[in-house]
């Protein structure tokens, strides 16, 4: 029977959680370990590749710009790399799908290619703003057309010149689309970052080759390096391991081990969001694979707390948000879950501030919401009908909490899961069986 991501899932309520799962590889990892091996000499393999649909638009995207890919076998791609510069003109607009990644990222390496190049998406992905990336990159020397600022991007590449660029909000895939225009810049590009984000592309460059230096307020490349084809394995996805462990850090008697997780210093603030909300998190066997931290997790229940999220904080916890507020509404009555600074949630796959309190409302929990955030206050929960509004993390986070309702939880639009995590379903009825 062939699944849509409109298709309703039910969740039954469970008393506890026990087991040891693999998450699937880093969506973000994932992503720019494919681009560079595009952009690369030689043919890379990728190992434990995304299964995710995010992750798969990006494939169908540098397979219309001409590179070859084959699956050599589940998760392991063969990526021919047409090295810096070599991307083909495609012969239709590129379809990014639900990824704003992939756009993103995407819109800095074609800016630099002489020809023309459309991305668009589905209509959440159209909604999103990309003046953020058009701006630099028009700055750069790239022409491109977008009404009012969102997607389709038409880009009309060609020679670009290295600029110093501080977005006005802290974001990865804005920093990551500036770095990699700048690789096909002349000159040097500097991206200033005053608080920090994810540094995947910085750690993925450097694996495939690329000198990049980074000091207390950015990140600065040479433009015309070249990148050499790698061998890599990419980490389990620690945003996918949020749900795990707020199945586990809210559900009495419960633990949960998860193996191979990325554990990037700009990634694991998360793990201390937990602890302070009374979870048991240990992480073991930390090792370095191509300058990416992985290891062991395992979260077990041990009490609930109230907690916050520092605006500060968000940048590098802000996927988790919808895990985090997921455990929050599985705690005892009377527990709150504050954060703020959060205005970035509006432009996600959803509204993530107003799709999050409208769903947990219909859970039963109390939601107070602010323009730049939220206050999940904890309630019993009844259980019902919650629309994922079609996005990913909140038909997981919606999941989630349902196993502590009172009664089954129909999740309608359950099935944009497979966005990032396919058979998400499948492990959480294993875990709580
Ligand atoms: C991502 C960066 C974040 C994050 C997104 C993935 C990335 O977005 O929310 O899911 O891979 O660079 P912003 O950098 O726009 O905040």
């Amino acid at each position: 029977m062939l699944r849509t991501p409109t298709d309703s899932y039910t969740v039954v309520p469970t008393v506890r959680a026990l087991g040891r799962v693999r998450v699937p590889g880093d969506k973000s990892i994932s992503h720019r370990y494919a681009m560079l091996a595009a952009i690369a000499d030689g043919e890379s393999t990728i190992i434990g590749y995304s299964p995710g649909a995010d992750c798969a638009a990006t494939l169908e995207c540098l397979r219309g710009l001409g590179v070859a890919i084959q699956r050599a076998a589940e998760g392991t791609l063969d990526i021919s790399g047409r090295g810096v510069g070599g991307l083909r003109a495609p012969s239709a607009p590129l379809d990014a799908v639900n990824s704003g990644t992939t756009m993103r990222l995407l819109s800095g390496i074609v800016a630099g290619h002489p020809f023309r190049t459309v991305i668009t998406g589905d209509a959440s992905l159209q909604r999103r703003p990309m003046r953020r990336i058009i701006e630099p990159l028009v700055r750069m020397g790239a022409r491109i057309e977008a009404e009012d600022g969102r997607p389709p991007l038409s880009i009309e590449g060609g020679s670009l010149h290295g600029i110093t660029h501080e977005p006005q909000v802290p974001s990865a895939q804005v920093k990551s689309g500036v770095l990699l225009a700048g690789l096909h810049a002349s000159g040097r590009t500097r991206v200033v970052e005053l608080i920090p984000t994810r540094d995947h592309t910085e750690r993925a460059l450097e694996a495939f080759g690329v000198t990049v230096v980074r000091d207390q307020s950015g990140i600065e490349i040479e433009g015309g390096q070249e990148l050499s084809a790698q061998r890599l394995t990419v980490p389990g996805d620690i945003s996918g391991a949020a749900f795990w462990a707020s199945l586990a850090g809210g559900t009495p008697g419960s633990s949960i081990a998860i193996d191979g997780v990325g554990l990037n210093l700009s990634r694991v603030s998360v793990l201390d969001v937990y602890r302070r909300a009374g979870v048991q998190v240990d992480v073991s066997e930390a090792r370095e694979a191509a300058g990416e931290r992985v290891g062991a997790l395992r979260f077990s229940f041990s009490s609930s707390q109230a907690f916050t999220v520092e605006p500060w904080e968000v940048p590098l916890v802000i996927d988790e948000i919808p895990a985090l507020a997921a455990m929050a509404a599985m705690m005892p009555p009377g527990h709150t879950f504050t954060v703020r600074g959060a205005g970035e949630l509006r432009v996600k796959e959803s509204d993530r501030i107003s799709a999050l309190a409208a769903g947990f409302r219909a859970l039963g929990s109390h939601v107070e919401e602010y323009e730049d955030g939220f206050t999940l206050e904890s309630h019993p929960l009844t259980g019902g009908i919650v629309d994922a509004a079609g996005d990913h993390r909140l038909a997981m986070a919606f999941a989630i909490a349902a196993t502590r309702a009172q009664a089954p939880t129909t999740i309608s639009g359950a099935f944009s899961v497979d966005v990032s995590y396919p058979g998400f379903f499948e492990e959480l009825a294993r875990l709580t069986r």
